[in-house]
């Protein structure tokens, strides 16, 4: 068991396949990762999002199965939800 220091910052998810699903189902919109150039500004990237909105694994995953009326609602699953949580958050460190 790791200490609640490192498990409140990391998701249960796998951050690898969050990256991917990052970069072909998010990318439109936000900045994703570092070596995304193009993005929209009105847009918070995922590194904001991890450092400055205070999400945690609970509120990102909660977010991101009943998301926001500015997203589209992409019918993620579950898996692919916690794996997303997991790769956003891991760009907070
Ligand atoms: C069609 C454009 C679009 C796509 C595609 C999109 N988003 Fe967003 N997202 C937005 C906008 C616009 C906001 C800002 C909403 C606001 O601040 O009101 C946002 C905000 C967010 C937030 C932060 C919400 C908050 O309250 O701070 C998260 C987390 C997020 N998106 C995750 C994702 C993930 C994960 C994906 C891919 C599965 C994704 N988004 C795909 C447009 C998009």
């Amino acid at each position: 068991m790791l200490p609640a220091s490192i498990t409140n910052v990391q998701a249960a998810g796998d951050p690898a396949d969050g990256e991917r699903l990052a970069r072909q189902w998010c990318a439109a919109c936000h900045v994703v990762a570092d070596d995304q150039t193009n993005g929209t500004e009105a847009v918070p990237s995922f590194t904001e999002i991890a450092k400055t909105r205070g999400f945690n694994e609970a509120t990102l995953t909660g977010f991101l199965a009943d998301p926001h009326p500015k997203m589209p609602d992409m019918s993620l699953t579950n898996r692919e939800i916690s794996n997303l949580a997991s790769y956003i958050l891991s760009r907070g460190n």
